[in-house]
């Protein structure tokens, strides 16, 4: 029954995810004995196959810190200053706690006047010169900023003294003990930062500790060798990013990933020598590529990852703008097959809505998937929730499109020098998910019953099934699409987990 992927994917027609079927296989195992570890890139494993890409509405600390709490990645996006962009990095890498608040810093001279300033995180620090990184002088409680009947009051007639505190490598359970041992509601966390003395990085409420411990556990966290989370970035290909890529290494980045919606050019492979030969111990991952010949050159140059998709992103106008591009399952695979003959592993960017794509992606042959829309209403995407009618939701918005290039994005379209901007994204809004901290887990439980189903209990062993025309796939139809999907009730509530 079916056909071999080889075959199917050889007739002249690109096809994306929905389009494409598996046929089942044959079931020895529990969904339980199915792993899905996997490889980044030659030398960075993970123990769970998803990136968060590098977008300025998906990831920056916080998305990073979780992400490799889960035992995936986040990769911090460069839409912002080289040296901020390496301090995201820092922060991610400098603590074990899964998350991050988005904290608040204010000068004494200054006055709080309005509550939201106090909606990302229950109190506001109160440094030297206002500046996160400047000498900490106190905090500012919400009820005693409520009990004031002036709001124009100066902080420092009202702070209290910075007291408590507990150092940024502790574990999340030895916070957890700490704050209930002493009866405290929040405690912040601090790491050194020479002469200044400390530094916050975060904190942690016991409302953060009950919501984290009622989330199901998955695998182990991505560390590196010198124990902290693995966390990557991405870069461009002009002569800055050089800088940049500097900062990052000193930031201790784990993986650098070379962002373009066309990485098949003579900067990119420029960029790769240079980055390669300045710095061997570093993997780097090449891309976007959606062909073999593209994936062949950014090979040979020495890349230890491979990015593939170009349009196939619920953001992207790629393909109607420029007329490239390619159906996203018929990529991954094209590109997965010559990969794999190389020992490179292979990142299936966007087009990710449930986990089905993602069972396709990683049978087709991919090593992870790299997704944005699907992390981009969680809370730990930057930004805050915003009201649709009566949806909560968070902006969205693709890294081609004008509002994200007047920032400096228009470098992945390799726009950067031309004196009219051409848009290649759109911005949106996606809806509010509530924690990748649980519904990543949920998610990763479905792929496990998917791989279950095609009788793989292992990413290579199901690349091997593939590869042997065991598993077949077939072509939906219009009509066998739709009857895939939820069909034929007059309503229905859609709750997966
Ligand atoms: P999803 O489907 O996960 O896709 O939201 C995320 C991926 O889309 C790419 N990307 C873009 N592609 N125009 C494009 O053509 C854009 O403005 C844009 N912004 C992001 C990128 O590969 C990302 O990982």
């Amino acid at each position: 029954d079916g056909l071999p992927a080889a075959r199917l994917f050889s007739q002249g027609y690109s096809y994306t995810y929905d389009d494409v079927i598996f046929l089942p296989h044959y079931i020895d195992f529990p969904t339980d004995a199915v792993s899905l570890s996997t490889k980044l890139s030659r030398h960075v494993a993970l123990a769970t196959p998803c990136v968060a890409s590098p977008m300025d509405t998906v990831t920056e600390s916080s998305m990073a810190a979780a992400m490799a709490s889960l035992g995936a990645i986040g990769i911090i996006h460069s839409n912002n200053a080289a040296s901020q962009q390496a301090s995201l990095v820092r922060l991610a890498k400098s603590h074990k706690i899964p998350f991050n608040h988005d904290l608040v810093f204010k000068s004494p001279a200054e006055s709080i006047l309005s509550s939201e300033e106090f909606l990302s995180a229950p109190c506001i620090f109160v440094t030297e010169s206002g500046a996160q990184n400047s000498k900490l002088l106190g905090t500012v409680q919400k009820p005693d900023w409520d009990r004031l009947a002036d709001k124009e009051t100066r902080i420092s007639d009202y702070m209290r003294n910075f007291s408590i505190s507990l150092p940024a490598g502790y574990s999340f359970e030895d916070v957890a003990g700490y704050l209930a041992k002493n009866e405290l509601e929040v405690v912040p966390l601090v790491r050194g930062n020479g002469e200044m003395g400390e530094e916050v990085v975060n904190l942690v409420t016991i409302d953060d500790i009950e919501r984290i411990r009622g989330f199901p556990k998955l695998g182990l966290p991505s560390l590196g060798s010198d124990g902290e989370f693995l966390v990557g970035a991405s870069i461009g290909t002009r002569e800055s990013d050089k800088e940049r890529l500097e900062h990052l290494v000193k930031a201790g980045v784990n993986v650098v990933v070379l962002d373009s919606s066309q990485g098949n050019s003579i900067y990119q492979i420029e960029m790769i020598k240079y980055a390669k030969k300045t710095y061997p111990e570093l993997d780097l991952i090449g891309g976007n590529v959606v062909t073999t010949y593209q994936a062949q050159n950014l090979i040979q140059a020495g890349v230890d990852g491979l990015r593939v998709g170009m349009g196939s992103g619920s953001i992207c106008t790629t393909q109607e703008v420029c007329a490239v591009g390619r159906g996203q399952a018929t990529a991954v695979y094209k590109v997965a097959s010559l990969a794999a003959q190389n020992g490179v592993p292979v990142i299936a960017d966007g087009g990710i809505s449930n986990s089905g794509h993602i069972v396709k992606a990683l049978t087709l042959g991919a090593s992870t998937v790299m997704m944005g829309s699907f992390l981009a209403g969680s809370n730990e995407a930057p930004g805050t929730y915003e009201y649709q009618g009566s949806h909560r939701v968070k902006k969205y918005r693709g890294m081609g499109s004008l509002e994200a290039m007047t920032k400096g994005s228009d470098a992945r379209y390799l726009g950067d020098k031309a004196k009219l901007k051409i848009a290649q994204g759109v911005v949106g809004a996606v809806a509010d998910k509530g924690s990748v901290l649980k519904f990543i887990p949920y998610t990763m439980q479905a792929v496990k019953q998917g791989f279950q189903d095609l009788g793989a209990s292992s990413l290579q062993s199901a690349h091997d099934l593939l590869r042997s025309c065991v598993l077949r796939l077939e072509v939906r139809t219009g009509a066998a699409q739709f009857e895939g999907g939820i069909h034929g009730l007059i309503s229905y509530e859609k709750k997966s987990f």
